[in-house]
């Protein structure tokens, strides 16, 4: 099985960004740790904090990979490109926040992206990526 992790904005600054909600490990400790517990997966991983970047990314792997994990940062938020973007492409797209958006600020309950999603994670910290790859999976 093979699948793509797609971070977006301020995520690579896991680690050192506001600790006391998106925790003080850093994302690639994190995907060894994963790699390690999952070895017969192929976890590809990308960043950017550039939307089109994230969009070509998208469409260079999801006609290919058997999933995709996409936590798209703020662009959660904002971006019907994304939206469009998982719509247009084969691969199930499952989405994860590490935060629970939901006891944010308002501006953060509302996504542009769930509802062209297969499913949506949030709130478990680093593990919700677990989930979603346990989720992917399943979904075979
Ligand atoms: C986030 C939640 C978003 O609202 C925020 O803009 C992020 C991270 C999360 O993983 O909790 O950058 O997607």
């Amino acid at each position: 099985m093979k699948i793509q992790i797609i971070n977006g904005p301020n995520l690579n600054l896991l680690g050192v960004r506001e600790p006391g909600i998106y925790g003080s490990s850093s994302f690639e400790s994190f995907l060894a740790e994963l790699r390690r517990q999952y070895p017969d997966i192929t976890i590809e991983y990308f960043q950017s904090n550039v939307e089109g970047e994230m969009i070509d990314r998208m469409q260079q792997t999801g006609f290919d990979s058997d999933g995709i994990i996409l936590n798209a940062g703020a662009y959660t938020h904002t971006s019907v490109a994304l939206h469009d973007c998982i719509r247009a492409i084969k691969s199930p797209v499952v989405e994860v926040h590490i935060s629970n958006v939901h006891q944010r600020e308002e501006f953060r309950h509302h996504s542009m992206i769930s509802s062209a999603c297969r499913g949506v994670i949030c709130g478990f910290g680093l593990d919700s990526y677990r989930l979603a790859l346990e989720a992917l999976i399943k979904a075979g």
